[in-house]
């Protein structure tokens, strides 16, 4: 059987280390198929791939209120909500919370789960870099470390946005990885064929790839797909924080940490931990 050179040689040259942030496709929340295994991976409780188990959440939810950085009667918005585990636990907290997710599919379920049980959230299927809220809530969440994933000036436009969502005494509360975490569990070198799973539904090759820019803080999962028809790289980038680093985002944002635990579950902060959890309010600096 005759090799195709060409194939073969675009292929070999994704084994080339990326620019830093290079992207790979565009669709992966949002693709019509990997959304469903994904929204099968938010809900799966073998496994904290897409999002963390119910019991990890539960304690979350019990820490932010416990530590009365969420109260009752307050206007919240989840950022990238995903199917809702942690919007509907905090509406039935008593928090008005609106969702916003780029998945249809996502949205969708967390939808028919608040319906189902009677809770008032409101859920919406957009990107959070096109949202416009002015002075409108009391806080603002983003969990499980999706601030880690975008390149520094998009972080920076994220966090502007938030600010502005946020009232004057608003919180944001988030969590970043850590250099920690991702030495524990960066992709590795490896290759699997299948019948249909994650990325496709019918036979796939996949060959993953992990490349590290240790003096960006920076790491790439990097994923070729090839099916039947054609292949598709995705690249899920990670730049991990530490205190110092993370508090420097913050301030170029007009923000400043007011707590910091190890996770959201609010155990105590060490410069030792896999994850880094802040809560943030507007700095008095930047008011205008
Ligand atoms: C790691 S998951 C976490 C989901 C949820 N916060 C949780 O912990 O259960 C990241 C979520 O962010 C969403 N997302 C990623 N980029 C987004 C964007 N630009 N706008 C809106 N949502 C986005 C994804 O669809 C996904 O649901």
């Amino acid at each position: 059987m005759n090799i195709n050179k060409e194939l073969l040689d675009k292929l070999l040259s994704y084994s080339q280390k990326p620019g830093v942030f290079e992207p790979g496709e565009r669709k992966f929340w949002d693709d019509p198929y990997i959304s469903k295994s994904m929204l099968e991976a938010h809900l799966n409780q073998y496994h904290d791939a897409a999002s963390r188990k119910f019991e990890t959440i539960d304690k979350t939810i019990e820490n932010l209120i416990n530590s009365r950085v969420l109260k009752p009667g307050m206007k919240l918005l989840d950022l990238g909500c995903g199917p809702g585990l942690y919007a509907e636990r905090l509406a039935k907290a008593g928090i008005n919370v609106v969702g916003i997710d780029i998945s249809l599919r996502s949205i969708g379920y967390a939808k028919s789960e608040a319906e189902k049980n009677g809770l008032p959230v409101e859920y919406f299927c957009m990107n959070f870099f096109d949202m416009d809220f002015n002075n409108e809530f009391d806080a603002v969440i983003q969990v499980y470390g999706e601030l880690s994933t975008f390149p520094d000036e998009m972080l920076n436009r994220l966090l502007c946005l938030v600010r502005k969502a946020l009232k004057t005494d608003g919180v944001f509360i988030f969590d970043v990885s850590t250099r920690t975490l991702r030495l524990k569990n960066k992709r590795v070198n490896n290759w699997y064929a299948s019948e249909g799973g994650f990325w496709r539904p019918g036979k796939h090759l996949v060959l993953e790839m992990g490349f590290d820019y240790p003096e960006s803080d920076l790491w790439l999962d990097q994923y070729i797909v090839i099916d039947e028809e054609n292949y598709k790289v995705y690249r899920n980038w990670f730049h991990d924080y530490s205190l110092e680093s993370v508090k420097k985002v913050l301030d170029r944002a007009g923000l400043a940490p007011v707590k910091v635990w190890n996770d959201l579950t609010g155990s105590e902060y060490s410069s030792e931990g896999d994850w880094i959890a802040i809560a943030a309010k507007r700095s008095p600096v930047q008011e205008t």
